[in-house]
């Protein structure tokens, strides 16, 4: 009997470079740094480039992909009269896959083999890093009536980000949690959006492809959009002194309590700590004390009933929504950010290729005959 692991849970498919996750250390490593002190340390843009080209950039190098990133930001009519077409009771998730597959037909020409060359396959993870925060800002505007912020090339990439959602850079201290968050949530190994760029990418397709089937796995609540059901979780709860209440029932019916638990972390997810920092910084400056208080009585009641720890979506869903994005946002955020990573991941298998085929065990109908004189045919 074939031994199956459903979900491939614990199954090693292949090796990367990227990134190292160790459960038993609860560490993260991305091209052998550890990710807390890149949040530290460093900027989203030093980060991406790290995970693109293996090593942290110098001035030179850092200048070059800064000016080349504030140069490519900006959305043409045809992009944002897409985004005016899609209907506003989709979610946001929608609107930049589907911006995603739009920019992949305009580049189609390009390579009519569907094969980028490595260095066409980082130019253009680039371009679609550069370009998706104005997607994502012009969107959430036009959800509130208002019209689209054009991005301001002489700000860094997070500040120009919140400022066109928000018509302001806000308090350094958002900008510097917003800017943790994105380098927490950019890499995280084989995670099933990831690896489903990956198994698009094993067929010869196209980085775009690649990049939307990653949207379409990241949306789902089970993986990127639990950020989302965490903080609607939070505000049904409503108080603090509910919450442990609400837990038991929830357990008790058998649902999953979102924004816990992980595939890889048995024992608390290594961002987890990080994150928690930005989000007391951030309730810090918004006034946000009742969102900790819920933050601590759930995360207590979970380990007393469950033993079950938050991962880094837990303390994301607050901190983004005091942060001022609506939730239905706070899933592309993290595309935003994990859109560095896929790339990365998109050119590794690029450029070691093997098609992802794996085989399966029939429990169908064992084969009989078809029976002609009973009138088939
Ligand atoms: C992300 O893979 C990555 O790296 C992903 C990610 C990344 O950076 O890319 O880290 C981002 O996707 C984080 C995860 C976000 N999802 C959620 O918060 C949704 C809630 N979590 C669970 O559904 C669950 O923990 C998963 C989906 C995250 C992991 O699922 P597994 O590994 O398949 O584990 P499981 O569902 O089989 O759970 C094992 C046991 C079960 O109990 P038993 O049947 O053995 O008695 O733990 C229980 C589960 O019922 N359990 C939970 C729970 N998580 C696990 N019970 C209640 N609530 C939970 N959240």
């Amino acid at each position: 009997m074939t031994e199956i692991r459903k979900g491939l849970a614990g199954v090693v498919v292949d090796t990367t470079a990227v990134s190292k996750v160790v459960p038993e250390t609860n560490s993260l490593t991305y091209r052998g740094y550890a990710v807390q002190d890149l949040a530290a340390h460093c900027s989203f843009e030093e980060v991406a480039y790290l995970l693109w080209y293996g090593e942290l950039p110098d001035v030179a190098q850092l200048q070059l992909l800064c000016r080349r990133e504030r140069a490519q930001r900006r959305i043409d009519r045809s992009i944002l009269s897409l985004i005016e077409k899609m209907p506003e009771s989709c979610h946001p998730m929608d609107v930049v896959r589907t911006v995603v597959s739009y920019l992949g037909a305009e580049d189609a020409g390009i390579d009519p083999d569907g094969i980028a060359a490595p260095k066409d396959l980082l130019a253009r993870a680039l371009r679609l890093t550069a370009v998706l925060p104005t997607v994502v800002a012009a969107d959430m505007r036009r959800r509130r009536g208002l019209d689209p912020i054009a991005p301001d090339s002489h700000l860094g990439f997070a500040e120009n980000f919140l400022r066109m959602c928000f018509g302001e850079v806000p308090d350094q201290r958002i900008v510097r949690a917003f800017e943790t968050s994105l380098i927490l949530y950019a890499e995280h190994g084989f995670n099933a959006s990831t690896f489903a760029a990956r198994v698009v990418t094993s067929t010869r397709s196209d980085l775009y492809s690649a990049v939307t089937a990653a949207i379409g796995a990241l949306k789902g609540p089970l993986h990127g959009g639990a950020n989302e059901a965490v903080m609607h979780a939070m505000l049904e709860i409503g108080e603090p002194e509910r919450a442990a209440g609400w837990l038991r029932g929830k357990l008790a019916a058998e649902q999953k309590v979102m924004g816990f638990g992980h595939r890889v972390y048995k024992n608390g997810d290594s961002r987890v700590p990080t994150m928690k920092a930005a989000l007391d910084d951030v309730a810090a400056v918004t006034g946000g004390a009742r969102w900790l208080r819920m933050y601590d009585a759930l995360e207590r009641a979970m380990a007393e009933v469950t033993g079950i720890r938050p991962n880094l979506d837990f303390p994301a869903g607050p901190a983004y929504y005091l942060m001022g994005f609506d939730i239905e946002m706070f899933t592309p955020l993290f595309v935003l950010s994990r859109i560095t990573g896929w790339t990365a991941h998109i050119a590794e298998q690029s450029a070691g290729n093997a098609l992802i085929r794996p085989l399966s065990e029939y429990t169908g109908v064992a084969q009989r005959d078809l029976l002609v004189a009973g009138g088939v045919g």
